[in-house]
């Protein structure tokens, strides 16, 4: 028997998550003993804050080591509402809250108990590449959205209204997003939200990059009044408290949602590891200090990078609004003929100049990479003139 021919048609309608494909590339290159400069990682550089790592020192060493409820302890539910009704205003209760393996995890949880074969979920496109395969693997029917790239890729409720059918069953909102640090407006996030409640469609909103904001306060749409019945919340701490490895996230939705959630949950991977639900506590209860003092850093390393790009003639890139990736217009590079789209490009950038980006194809776009600026200051030096000495030689 030939095991691949095994293997079950929902597995094939999925395809390997492209950043981790760069994530292993580079890997490898560096394993050789080449340096790159990987601007890959959608990750923060900076380490978990001290206390959230003691907190779990601290579990370990109480023995909380067990198996706890399948969606999470009930303080750290707790502290999840808590703290979004302190950073947002919201008022949710332990019964609208579940604790996740990360916000991965809540938006797969959420898509495979909401979505019925044929039914169809808008994607803003530029889309982080998860969206799409889990919407697929449901069975689900992805109905992109293209958004303007002169608009700074902004999704706006008019684009939105223009692909709902009576098919819809939901719309998937990130912002700010990756890959393209765009941030919706509170105005016209309103306006999303207005349209998706009148026409009985769930908004999923994305929060992992909520508290990385540049020039507004942070928001959530949640917040407004009656949004909690039609609106879904994903959320993460992988990024707001530079804790990715740990795989906490959450999501806050209506109970019947949040029921068939945690059944689906509860024969997977049942409960989110112990010993990290008791550092997510702390990272909600304790002090918030170290979320601005990364979005500072983030801020000088935005403005650097995206100087850096307008400096490369025929480089576009409008400024993001948030999070920690810069997404620039690379197809001055195709003129020549030698790349022809963003995968070869990337492909070649890391083979001959040793630096690892995302092509955009995996975000739905040709033209662009994403350049992850979680990287620190002399890296991003080192890999910028090497992307331009690149795309210099393609000229
Ligand atoms: C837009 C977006 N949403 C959700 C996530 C999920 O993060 P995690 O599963 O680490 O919480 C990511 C991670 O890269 C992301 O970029």
């Amino acid at each position: 028997m030939q095991a691949t021919a095994e293997i079950a048609e929902r597995i094939s309608s999925i395809s390997v998550s492209s950043t981790m494909k760069v994530a292993a590339d580079a890997d490898r290159l560096r394993r050789e003993g080449v340096d790159v400069v990987d601007f890959g990682a959608g990750e923060p550089d900076f380490p978990t804050p001290g206390n959230i790592k003691q907190a779990a020192v601290d579990a370990i060493k109480a023995n909380f080591t067990k198996y706890t409820n399948a969606g999470g302890t009930p303080e750290l539910k707790e502290a999840i509402c808590e703290r979004h009704r302190q950073d947002f205003g919201t008022n949710y209760s332990p019964s609208e809250c579940l604790v996740t393996v990360g916000g991965k995890h809540a938006i797969f949880n959420l898509v495979q108990a909401l979505i019925n074969p044929g039914d169809e979920v808008i994607i803003p496109l530029p889309y982080w590449v998860t969206y799409k395969d889990v919407v697929n693997y449901a069975g689900g029917k992805c109905v992109f959205v293209e958004t303007d790239e002169k608009n700074g890729f902004e999704v706006t409720a008019a684009l939105i209204e223009r692909h709902l059918s009576p098919r819809t069953k939901l719309v998937i909102i990130n912002s700010p997003s990756n890959p393209s640090g765009a941030v919706i407006p509170k105005d016209e996030f309103r306006k999303i939200f207005e349209l998706t409640s009148r026409r009985d469609v769930f908004l999923m909103t994305d929060e992992c990059y909520c508290h990385f904001v540049y020039e507004d306060h942070p928001f959530s749409i949640a917040a407004l009044p009656g949004a909690t019945e039609t609106v879904v919340v994903a959320g993460s701490l992988s990024k707001t408290y530079a804790m990715t490895g740990w795989r906490i996230g959450f999501a806050l939705a209506p109970p019947p949602i949040i029921n068939a959630m945690l059944k689906l949950q509860s024969h997977s991977t049942s409960n989110p590891t112990s010993i990290a639900q008791k550092a997510g506590l702390e990272a909600m209860r304790g002090p918030q200090d170290s979320v601005p003092e990364m979005l500072a850093e983030y801020r000088r390393r935005r403005d650097f990078v995206v100087q850096r790009l307008l400096d490369i003639p025929g480089v576009s890139i409008t400024k993001p609004k948030g999070a920690f990736y810069a997404y620039p217009n690379i197809s001055v590079a195709f003129k020549s003929g030698r790349v022809k789209n963003s995968l070869d490009f990337s492909t070649e950038l890391l083979a001959k100049s040793h630096v690892a980006v995302v092509p955009g194809e995996a975000f739905g776009t040709n033209d662009h990479i994403r350049i992850s600026y979680a990287t620190s200051m002399g890296e991003l030096e080192r890999g910028l003139d090497r992307l331009q000495r690149f795309i210099d030689s393609l000229r």
